[in-house]
């Protein structure tokens, strides 16, 4: 049964040890600026797009403004192509003088005032991916300590020019410097991702030791085909991913890139959906000025939002698999509490897909059922067969609450004992959603 099977990821988890500096106890959430902004570094032609600190600053602007910080995006992060391609006489990194004219650490404090954080960007190795000063071994500390003066909160060690042997010592020393500087800075680590991402080349148990967050795989691309090839790998290989995230710890499958080009309305339901149900962080990468407001409704869906950022932090997993092309999700929240998914890989037309909660193993009863993207409620009981319609490439999503408890007093309809009544408020939908 479901509830058992929790209460052992609990007792599970509770002998791990995260990465003990006190942060992102939920999946992180922000934006991100790769996917969508590369490494334009042309100013010149195009101001408004280029790796500069006017981009960081007007999207500062839109997560402050436009309703996104109180739903949890608080990171700006800064990605490569940020940095001048000389080390300062102390043997410093700098930011490009021209792009970066007040320095990274005036923008950190234009975040914090903000209540926003900021997050840059740094590579194991001889060289970023993009070709800009690496961080390689003897450069670690000077790195991280430059990073702590400017009072940056997060920083993603990539992982281009290094082998497998600097890594392995690289990522390790790089967290206990982050911890020597005293000041807690979220860690996402990318050393999985240049090493396939799984056991026995990766060490899940060490990674939730020295990292907050790590990326596992390749990086996401701004199509549809991306996202479900990154979201089967992450689902194929669920029975190594799951044990590894926990409040601390998390899986990064990469960004959203719900706003941008290649997604449909469908298609950026699916990520945000798959997102949530894996426990993976929130990072935008698009391009928040112009962002449409079907794609900010989508991300902005505070159930979705509070299912991703449920805080047992249990990683869900891939149920059903279908003949059809149907395929069901499943989470398991805080309170008794979960969220399904169905989800389609059809290319037809909806599909009216027939099935009951007992057959998801759902058998306690009667379950109160949120519709996450239709904003609809309704009471389920186990054994009733019930049709959900999912649209090709596209999901239906469910908040499933507790099961309902019998309550003493018997209910009475028409003068007639009916049976018992439940506890309404013990199986309500949370009242954050609402
Ligand atoms: C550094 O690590 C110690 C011991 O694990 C922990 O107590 C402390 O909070 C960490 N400090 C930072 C800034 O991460
Ligand atoms: C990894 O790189 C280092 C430094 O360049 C080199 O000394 C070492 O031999 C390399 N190791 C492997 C396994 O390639
Ligand atoms: C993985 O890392 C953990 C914690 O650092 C360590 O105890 C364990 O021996 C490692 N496992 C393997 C197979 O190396
Ligand atoms: C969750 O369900 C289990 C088994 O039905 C029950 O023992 C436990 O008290 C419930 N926990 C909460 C928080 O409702
Ligand atoms: C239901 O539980 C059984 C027994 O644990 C398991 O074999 C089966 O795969 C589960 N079915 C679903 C849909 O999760």
């Amino acid at each position: 049964m479901r509830f058992a099977v929790v209460a052992c990821v609990l007792a599970l988890s509770t002998v791990t040890f995260a990465l003990d500096n006190g942060l992102m106890r939920t999946p992180p959430m922000g934006w991100l600026a790769w996917e969508r902004f590369r490494c334009d570094i042309d100013c010149e032609h195009d101001p408004k797009n280029c790796i500069s600190e006017n981009l960081f600053i007007d999207m500062a602007d839109r997560l402050a403004e436009d309703g996104w910080r109180e739903l949890g995006y608080v990171y700006v992060n800064i990605d490569d192509c940020w940095a001048s391609m000389e080390r300062d006489t102390q043997g410093r990194l700098q930011s490009d003088p021209k792009r970066f004219p007040g320095g990274i650490r005036k923008l950190a404090r234009y975040m914090h005032d903000r209540g926003l954080k900021l997050g840059i960007y740094g590579d194991m190795g001889t060289h970023t991916c993009g070709g800009y000063p690496g961080t390689p071994l003897d450069k670690i500390e000077i790195d991280a300590q430059t990073f702590a003066d400017w009072e940056v909160d997060m920083f993603k060690f990539d992982g281009c020019y290094s082998n497998a042997t600097e890594q392995e010592q690289g990522y390790p020393l790089m967290s206990k410097a982050l911890n020597a500087t005293g000041r807690p800075i979220g860690y996402s680590c990318s050393w999985p991702a240049y090493q396939g991402g799984l056991p026995p080349k990766v060490n899940y148990t060490q990674l939730g030791e020295i990292c907050n967050l790590w990326r596992n795989y390749g990086d996401i691309q701004d199509s549809w085909d991306s996202v479900l090839y990154i979201a089967d790998w992450f689902f194929a290989n669920q029975d190594v991913l799951i044990p590894a995230a926990a409040p601390g710890q998390w899986n990064d499958p990469d960004m959203l890139i719900i706003g941008n080009f290649g997604l449909s309305m469908d298609q950026s339901r699916a990520q945000m959906a798959l997102w949530a149900i894996m426990a993976a962080p929130l990072f935008m990468s698009n391009d928040l000025r112009t962002i449409s407001s079907g794609a900010r409704v989508i991300l902005q869906n505070k159930m979705a939002i509070s299912i991703n950022q449920d805080p047992l932090g249990i990683q869900g997993r891939r149920i059903v698999k279908e003949k059809s092309g149907i395929e069901v999700y499943w989470r398991p929240l805080s309170n008794n509490a979960s969220a399904l998914v169905f989800f389609s890989r059809r290319n037809d037309m909806p599909y009216r897909y027939q099935t009951s909660l007992s057959k998801l193993n759902y058998t306690t009863g009667s379950y109160k059922i949120y519709d996450v993207f239709n904003d609809k409620g309704s009471t389920l009981k186990d054994s009733t067969d019930f049709v959900v319609s999912v649209n090709p490439t596209g999901v239906v999503m469910w908040h499933v609450s507790a099961p309902a408890k019998l309550g003493q007093r018997q209910f009475y309809g028409g003068g007639k004992l009916q049976g018992p009544t439940y506890h309404h408020h013990d199986n309500a939908i949370p009242p954050s959603f609402l």
